[in-house]
């Protein structure tokens, strides 16, 4: 039986992973924090470690243990991650200081699995670049937010490593069940809103998580190693796609308004600092303004070329299982 450990396991993507893992019969670690919220991990098959990804010793004697008791992990997915922060410290201390510091021991206890994939972002690269269609692997990588620039760090951090087997996975904005940020669009055309950012009509692509958690396997299980994937379900939507879609899940008329950026910025600028004092960050925040005016389209013929990737959730299709999900859960 493979041995597997996913960390960020008790978050929205993780916890998908954690139960594909479970269904394909590995045994599954899951790697999560002291506060960790246990929701989504309630197989008794899991076996849980409580990390502390800033204490370096910490990280060492969990792995030399494992060692002494010839428990190898066969498969790591180093998938804990911050999207959003109040501080750009934030993004580079959890995104790269972290992922470094798991590296660290990995490699000092001689504990370095068969295959490591990290949970990067389509950010690291940045959206399609002027004169482009698509944000393409042999684009040079060009953040325009200092989560993707997090990212694009530990990224060149794994790639420096001799003898690390590893895959990078980049995917774009990613929905589905027990998913946060998505679901506040839901809420709002739930009440007969269908906001739209800005006055042009950037190009998107999406992911549904389920096709996320197919490709990570997929590529987990597979011979290729050292080689990194940009990830979408290879669709090119739009916002106006976005909210379509939802809108007839929910059976909803809308009224559709055009948000200018000028203002977004200015609800930004009120709401963070009064989310920063409960120690959160709002949706509308002034990263994710960097994103939302861009298009975000990536070519996906490696995956398909390698993985045979085809994916199973049009937007539609997507849409109509987490909307059961979010009613199910009596969140909508
Ligand atoms: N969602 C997307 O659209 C998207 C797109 C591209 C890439 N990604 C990447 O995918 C990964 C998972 O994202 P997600 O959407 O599933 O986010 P999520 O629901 O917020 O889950 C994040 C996970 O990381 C853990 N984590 C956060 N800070 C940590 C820390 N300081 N120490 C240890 N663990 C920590 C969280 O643990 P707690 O439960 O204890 O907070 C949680 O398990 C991230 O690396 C993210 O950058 C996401």
């Amino acid at each position: 039986m493979k041995r597997i450990l996913i960390t960020g396991a008790s978050g929205f993507i993780g916890s998908f992973m954690v139960e594909n893992a479970l269904s394909k019969g590995y045994e599954v670690y899951a790697g999560i924090r002291k506060t960790s919220s246990k929701q989504y991990l309630k197989d008794k098959k899991i076996k849980f470690i409580e990390f502390n990804f800033a204490d370096n010793n910490n990280l060492k004697k969990i792995f030399s243990n494992f060692k002494k008791q010839n428990i190898h992990f066969n498969y790591i997915i180093h998938n804990a991650g911050i999207t959003k922060a109040n501080n750009k410290q934030d993004y580079f201390t959890i995104n790269y200081q972290y992922t470094k510091n798991l590296i660290d021991a990995l490699i000092s206890t001689n504990s370095i699995p068969d295959k490591f994939i990290y949970m990067s972002s389509l950010a690291a690269y940045g959206p399609v670049q002027k004169g482009k269609n698509l944000i393409e692997l042999t684009d040079n990588p060009c953040p325009v937010t200092s989560y993707g620039e997090s990212k694009l760090k530990a990224e060149k951090y794994i790639t420096a490593q001799n003898n690390f087997p590893h895959i990078i996975i980049r995917p774009i904005g990613v929905y589905g069940p027990r998913e946060k940020d998505f679901y506040l669009y839901f809420k709002i055309i739930k009440n007969h809103l269908q906001p739209l950012i800005g006055f042009s009509k950037p190009k998107v692509s999406f992911i549904y998580v389920k096709d996320l958690v197919k490709i990570i396997f997929t590529a987990l299980e597979s011979d290729v190693t050292n080689k990194a994937y940009l990830v979408s379900d290879g669709i090119i939507s739009n916002s106006v796609m976005l909210g379509d879609a939802i809108k007839k899940q929910l059976n909803k008329k809308t009224v559709k308004i055009r948000i200018p950026i000028g203002l977004l910025k200015i609800t930004a600028f009120f709401l963070e600092p009064i989310f920063g004092l409960f120690g959160k960050t709002p949706t509308v925040n002034f990263e994710k303004i960097n994103e939302l005016k861009s298009s975000w389209v990536c070519d996906i013929k490696p995956l398909e070329q390698d993985f045979n990737f085809k994916a199973d959730y049009n937007l539609n299709k997507g849409i109509y299982e987490t909307t059961q999900w979010y009613k199910k859960e009596k969140w909508l």
